[in-house]
């Protein structure tokens, strides 16, 4: 029956080698555990210790971004000849699981920086532009932002009412873009607009605005319930000029352009939501065994026990989804539906066991000390950027059932 199943080649409807599948392999080299470990060392000494305060008051430090610059964080998969680390995706999971254990606000900073911005850049971009631009952002010196979504286009992303109209030598950008991570603190803005909408999604470009350009305006930072020390923000373009050379790729390519950046793109939210549980789950085991209740610590009753085998092994379920699609992406295999997959399970572990582990920590995982009740808030969003939970489904149905 098992191998039956093999053989109606579904692997093959989801663009997978099969004999790949078989000898996948994602164990962790020892470089691979000294960037897991730098990571870790840096969540714990630098961003632990502010982090409340950070979510209290939604902010976060220039002074934090330019060390992640410095550790090599915001350009980690990008060639060292543009400033990057040329590390493989594996590592920028590991990285993204790290930093999302404790402060999932700068993890994201790092996720879109990598994947929607850089990760867009390095393969879509020209020489020029990629000289322009994506030294300073793999370098943490420029942090990016892109921009999809619309107050009327979110899931919905052909419907795009921001409109780019050629103009000879430049593009006159016009419209609105919602909830845009980095919106207010972005050097570089990859920008999605429609140029001809008779043309559907092949009408369609994606654009280099820079910060400062006339008629680019910033609007007023949102008030979120999680990840509050990333800024989000509504960005408004006003007949702003876009010169020609900002456009990236062929006429006509910016809605695949954001979908293959969006499909590594939900591998890095996939490691965070990761990050997310992993570390709500490592909260609430220790403070299973130190609390007491009815004589002996809270672990040694079965209603936590459970709990804590039940968190333990979705996490590492949801590991293998994340593992895999990073390894797919560095094998050079396609990644689309390993991604959604790993995204739509690991957001869904991250909702449900930071939820447990706040009841494990029962009064004091509703106090703010206690962490736990952040990584709940911040797991949220994990199933809604970047393609909601139903848009992944949408994805992986569309793979199983049409190819
Ligand atoms: N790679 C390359 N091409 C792709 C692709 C991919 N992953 N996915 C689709 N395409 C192509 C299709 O092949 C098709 O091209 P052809 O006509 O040439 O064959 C074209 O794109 C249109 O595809 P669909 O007909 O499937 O398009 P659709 O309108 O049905 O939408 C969708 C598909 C998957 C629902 C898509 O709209 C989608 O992913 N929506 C969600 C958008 C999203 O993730 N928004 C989040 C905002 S960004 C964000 O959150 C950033 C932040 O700041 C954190």
């Amino acid at each position: 029956m098992f191998k039956k199943c093999y053989e109606i080649d579904t692997f093959d409807n989801l663009k997978y080698e099969y004999n790949k599948y078989t000898s996948m392999d994602f164990s962790l080299t020892e470089e691979h555990m000294m960037i897991r470990d730098a990571a870790r060392e840096f969540a714990q000494t630098e961003l632990l210790p502010g982090v409340i305060k950070r979510d209290n008051e939604q902010k976060f430090p220039q002074e934090l971004v330019k060390k992640m610059g410095e550790l090599g964080f915001m350009g980690i998969m990008v060639d060292p000849k543009y400033g990057g680390s040329g590390m493989d995706t594996i590592s920028y999971v590991l990285i993204m699981e790290e930093l999302s254990k404790i402060d999932a606000s700068a993890s994201v900073m790092v996720s879109v920086n990598n994947s929607l911005v850089c990760y867009g850049l390095e393969a879509f971009g020209t020489d020029a532009q990629k000289q322009k631009y994506l030294t300073k952002l793999a370098t943490g010196e420029n942090i990016g932002a892109f921009c999809l979504s619309e107050p009327e286009a979110g899931s919905d992303a052909t419907s795009q009412a921001t409109t780019a109209i050629d103009m000879g030598d430049f593009y006159l950008l016009n419209g609105t873009k919602n909830w845009i991570t980095n919106g207010g603190r972005a050097d570089v803005y990859l920008v999605i607009a429609q140029t001809d909408k008779s043309k559907g999604h092949r009408g369609i470009n994606a654009f280099i605005v820079e910060k400062g350009m006339e008629g680019f305006h910033i609007g007023p930072k949102e008030d979120k319930l999680g990840i509050r020390g990333s800024d989000t923000h509504t960005l408004q373009f006003n007949e702003v000029k876009v010169p020609k050379e900002n456009r990236i790729g062929e006429d006509g390519f910016g809605f695949k352009f954001a979908m293959k950046t969006l499909s590594g793109g939900r591998i890095g939210i996939a490691a965070q939501a990761l990050g997310i549980a992993a570390g709500a789950y490592e909260l609430a085991l220790k403070y299973s065994k130190e609390r007491k209740a009815f004589g002996t610590e809270i672990c040694n009753h079965q209603a936590i026990a459970f709990k804590l085998a039940d968190m333990f092994t979705e996490i590492e379920a949801a590991r293998m989804l994340v593992m895999k699609a990073a390894w797919l992406k560095d094998q050079g295999e396609n990644y689309d539906i390993a991604s959604a997959m790993a995204k739509l399970y690991a957001s869904k572990v991250a909702m449900e066991q930071t939820v447990e582990a706040v009841q494990i920590h029962g009064g004091n995982g509703f106090v703010k000390e206690y962490h736990v009740e952040r990584l709940m808030r911040d797991a949220k969003i994990t199933q809604i950027y970047e393609g909601t939970s139903e848009i992944q489904k949408i994805v992986i149905s569309r793979a199983l059932i049409h190819g």
